[in-house]
């Protein structure tokens, strides 16, 4: 085979002073898609992550926790590559700036911009914020004392200090920017970058610190440690066995795509380069600024104590659900919001309906009409046999379009594009009527193959944004195991009619079961609660939404009766500001007195339809608070196949408050 292309692409280096946020995750899962596609499409992928674990905020972390920075560090580094495992990142290489490898590099890096007298010796007498270890001139500070990045106070520092002469290579980098219209993207960020950065002119920078530790010593003068941004940038290349034998530099440098969030552009795209600069090395190709994820509320803090954990979300949904999530609800570049509720509906809609359905119903059908053995494509394709096999050759080029552009979330629209079309070949096909005519069998059979083949291609292209899917398809549709490998790749979804009729194939266990959102709303208040705690506490586990009340499984009388089940009777219904499948209740239960409920019905109930009804409820659930409103128990309800649903009213009037048993 010719030689591979390359693609070498970086995540931002975590700080390991906390447990990781389902923010910092999207960085990752992002990357991961990304060289996800670039392997499946026939790239030599690099994909490096890693750990930024000096400087004085993990120093002073670690002091909290009356630790060595190093023990700090460790226990919150192996949770890291835990969650890592746990959301399927196919990282490369992970790089930790406390291994020998990387520090004894940067010493020479630091060594090598003195003697050219990049760096001299100064004092610095100035503004720093730790949380985002980064210097600030007072005309930038947020209300002459906060730092304009993070909002929290600024500290006054004064100690001697190496400077890094930027202006040496201002001009250079300015004209950079201006001229490569891919080195910065989106292109609204490159704009901040010159007009709040460049422009005003750059000031020599900080390069190493004297009041404390916790970092890697200046070779030749020792009591300073280097700056930990020129410490962690570098890890780029470190992990590249910069300055050293061997070729991954040669064959890897420069990257052709660094993800970091937007926050941190001003490191990446000003420090960094001028850093490249001065080592002689050609700059990065893109370096692309993704959006922030909110929560409904506003930022994510780990001071506020409502970060939410990836980990737990993968636990309970899946990798690939809380993936999908991510990739598929935010526009690249743009910021996000995070919510159960939308997520919850990005799994019944997208993966439960769409894609659940799709191959579930096939699978029925090809076992219940061609016992499970996949049935041949005869004569001429019908004109909806031609556009699902046309939509499916061009799903591959779109798809890979709209990757190198960037556009991840809009690959994945392109991807369901096909998962529609085929529910809709179903429908236009009406296979129900087909079987019921042996003259057209042959028809039928020509459906199936279509069907399966479509599910084929679909499974081979969500493998980068799913890579759990894949598997769950081919022992569906018969494609497990080395020999039918062929019919998995890349080259595999520009034919269209590779599978091979004969094949057997059979109907598993849902890919998605559909959720049901008031239950799983009614969970989430444990996931910030566990999200804070420390890693060394033992972590609650999230029970899978596999581990429901097995079929079949058993409870007792004395079990059931703990549950205190009233009849109640609506007096009022309101919808909630700002979640439209949410009503709030208020029910009357008799000598109990009124409760308020909140419940996941405004999809199927108009609020004035409810008042007077008499429903089951659930009396003694612990009350929690859904979007800031208090709800008190839990009406009961059923939900079908179609996602139709119902309330148990009662086929009588009885007194609100009558026990059911
Ligand atoms: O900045 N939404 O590390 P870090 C989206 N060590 N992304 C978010 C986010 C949110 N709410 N919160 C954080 C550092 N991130 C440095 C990097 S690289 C040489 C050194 C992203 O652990 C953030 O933008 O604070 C960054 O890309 C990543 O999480 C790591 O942040
Ligand atoms: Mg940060």
């Amino acid at each position: 085979m010719a030689g591979k292309e390359k693609y070498y692409i970086t995540t931002p280096i975590y700080y390991p002073s906390n447990k990781l946020h389902i923010g910092n995750a999207y960085t990752t899962v992002l990357a991961d898609a990304m060289a996800r596609f670039k392997r499946l499409t026939g790239f030599e992928v690099c994909f490096l992550t890693g750990t930024d674990e000096h400087g004085q905020k993990i120093e002073r972390e670690a002091a909290a926790a009356q630790k060595k920075p190093q023990t700090f560090v460790e226990e919150i580094v192996a949770w890291i590559k835990e969650l890592w495992r746990e959301l399927d990142i196919s990282y490369d290489d992970f790089i930790r700036t406390t291994e020998k490898r990387h520090y004894e590099k940067v010493q020479q890096i630091f060594t090598r911009f003195y003697e050219q007298g990049d760096i001299y010796k100064g004092k610095y007498e100035g503004w720093y914020c730790t949380p985002c270890e980064a210097y600030w001139q007072e005309r930038q500070l947020l209300d002459g004392k906060n730092c304009p990045d993070c909002g929290r106070p600024v500290e006054l520092i004064a100690e001697e200090a190496y400077f890094f002469r930027m202006s040496r290579y201002a001009d250079r980098l300015l004209e950079h920017i201006e001229a490569d219209a891919q080195f910065i993207l989106p292109p609204s960020r490159k704009n901040e970058m010159i007009n709040n950065f460049l422009k005003p002119g750059l000031e020599d920078l900080c390069v190493s610190r004297t009041s404390f530790n916790w970092g890697i010593p200046v070779p030749f003068d020792p009591d300073h440690v280097i700056y930990v941004w020129l410490d962690a940038l570098s890890n780029y290349i470190t992990a590249l066995g910069f300055g050293g034998a061997g070729d991954k530099m040669a064959r890897f440098w420069p990257a052709d795509l660094q993800l970091i969030g937007k926050d941190i552009l001003r490191f990446h795209t000003i420090y960094w380069p001028i850093f490249l600069m001065a080592l002689d090395l050609p700059l990065p190709k893109t370096i692309f600024g993704h959006g922030w994820l909110l929560l409904e509320e506003g930022k994510m803090s780990k001071s506020k104590g409502n970060v939410v954990d990836p980990m737990l979300l993968s636990e309970r949904y899946g990798a690939d659900a809380v993936r999908y999530f991510l990739l598929r609800e935010i526009p690249m570049g743009q910021d996000g919001v995070y919510s159960l509720e939308a997520l919850i509906k990005r799994i019944n809609t997208d993966l439960a309906n769409d894609l659940g359905n799709l191959v579930s119903r096939t699978m029925t059908m090809v076992e219940r009409y061609f016992d499970g053995i996949l049935p041949a494509a005869v004569g001429e394709p019908s004109a909806s046999d031609r556009e699902l096999q046309e939509l499916a050759l061009q799903t591959p080029s779109a798809m890979e379009r709209c990757m190198d552009e960037l556009k991840i979330n809009e690959a994945l629209a392109e991807l369901w594009k096909l998962v529609r079309r085929s529910n809709k070949y179903i429908d236009e096909n009406s296979p129900w009527e087909l079987a019921r005519d042996s003259e057209k069998r042959e028809r039928l059979g020509t459906v199936m193959y279509h069907l399966v083949e479509s599910i084929r291609f679909i499974g081979v292209l969500a493998g980068p944004f799913m890579p759990r899917l894949p598997e769950r398809i081919w022992s569906q549709i018969g494609l497990a195991g080395e020999a039918a490998a062929k019919l998995r790749d890349w080259r595999s979804v520009h034919r269209w009619g590779q599978m091979k009729p004969g094949t057997a194939v059979r109907r598993e266990e849902d890919l998605f079961p559909r959720l049901n959102l008031g239950r799983e709303l009614h969970r989430e208040i444990r996931l910030p609660e566990t999200a804070a705690s420390g890693p060394e506490e033992q972590r609650k586990r999230a029970a899978p939404v596999s581990e429901k009340i097995e079929e079949g499984g058993l409870i007792t009388i004395d079990q059931f009766g703990r549950l205190d089940l009233r009849v109640v009777t609506v007096t009022a219904a309101l919808p909630v500001a700002g979640a439209d499948q949410l009503l709030q209740l208020t029910v009357d239960l008799g000598a109990a007195g009124e409760r308020q409920v909140v419940a996941g019905i405004a999809r199927h109930y108009r609020p004035e339809e409810l008042t007077g009804k008499q429903v089951l409820y659930v009396a003694n659930l612990k009350p929690v608070k859904l979007r800031g409103v208090l709800s008190e128990g839990m009406l009961l309800a059923a939900e079908d196949e179609q996602g139709r649903l119902a309330l148990t009213t009662l086929d009588q009037p009885l007194a609100p408050g009558s026990r059911v048993r």
